[in-house]
């Protein structure tokens, strides 16, 4: 993905979701249920004021299930309705849709009261880039809908997606930038894919990922890279278990040492394509302090 961070990007999708959120009712925030922290931008409180809104928790099939229901009561609490989902599936779709028509009760209310009747609402995608909002768009607007076209004075050109007579998309969704507040932030986002991994080396990310495995989920590692019969003692030192697993998977170099490279590589693409098992990287904060990400 070729998405930098610089200030004028981030200065530019911030004027465009500024100038787009004031045409919604509704926004509808993604976030990576394996970063569930990491990849929600806290200016987005700010920016949405007082609209409502979703929180969809994407990628929830390749995340530990068990924090993902942690992390769905953490928002629950805060205020959040929250659906954790495969974005590639439209599984949740009546479900986003029921919540959708909740989390704008009060704007229908408003709208009978002025005599406006049969508006649909409208509702604007935001997260950072590759948590999924094209996917998301794609299966929730599906072949059925259809685009509205331009509508002058009101769209400003914008082009909606009628998903039926109640609610409509803005085809284009707002990018956020991820916060890296902490160096774990932008560690989080690279495992994931979210950022560039130019950031970190693939080598030091690797051992940050074993080293964070061996602590939280010591079984998937040895149940994927052990072999038949052989019994690892974890923890053990990062860079240790890296030969081994590049022993193991007879990652050699030509003088038959150890080929970190391609074993990092492999770990790396194990864990983002799910191979590793369900993961998530972080726990919802104890005390609701969203600062103490893991
Ligand atoms: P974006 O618009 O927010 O930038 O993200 P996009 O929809 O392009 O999704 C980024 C990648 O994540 C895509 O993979 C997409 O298939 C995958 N993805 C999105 N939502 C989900 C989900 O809920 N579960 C899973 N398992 N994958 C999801 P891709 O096209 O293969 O791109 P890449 O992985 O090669 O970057």
């Amino acid at each position: 993905m070729d998405y930098q961070w610089y200030p004028g990007h981030m200065t530019k999708a911030r004027r465009m979701m500024q100038e787009n959120i004031g045409l919604v009712d509704l926004v509808i925030e993604l976030a990576d249920a394996r970063i569930p922290l990491s990849s929600r931008n806290p200016d987005i409180d700010s920016l949405c004021g007082n609209k409502a809104r979703i929180l969809l928790m994407t990628k929830a099939d390749m995340a530990d299930p068990a924090r993902t229901a942690l992390f769905q009561k953490y928002f629950e609490d805060k205020g959040f309705m929250v659906i954790a989902m495969d974005a590639r599936t439209r599984k949740a779709n009546e479900k986003i849709k029921a919540y959708v028509e909740k989390a704008c009760a009060a704007k229908r209310e408003r709208d009978k009261r002025r005599g406006i009747v049969g508006r649909p609402l409208r509702a604007m995608v935001v997260g950072i880039p590759n948590v999924g909002k094209s996917t998301f768009i794609n299966s929730f607007a599906g072949k059925a809908s259809a685009k509205t076209g331009n509508k002058p004075g009101v769209t400003r050109g914008k082009q909606w997606i009628r998903l039926n007579k109640n609610l409509e998309l803005l085809d284009t969704p707002g990018i956020l930038w991820p916060k890296f507040e902490d160096r774990q932030v932008g560690v989080n986002l690279a495992l994931t894919g979210a950022i560039r991994q130019e950031l970190l080396e693939e080598q030091e990310l690797s051992l940050e990922l074993l080293n964070f495995l061996q602590r939280e989920y010591p079984s998937l590692l040895t149940g994927r890279y052990a072999p038949e019969g052989e019994t690892w003692e974890l923890p053990m030192d990062n860079a240790q278990l890296l030969t081994k697993i590049a022993l193991a998977r007879n990652l050699l170099k030509a003088g038959g040492e150890a080929d970190y490279q391609r074993a990092s590589k492999l770990v790396l693409d194990d864990f983002r394509n799910g191979k590793t098992g369900r993961i998530s990287l972080e726990m919802p904060p104890q005390g609701g302090d969203e600062s103490e990400r893991k």
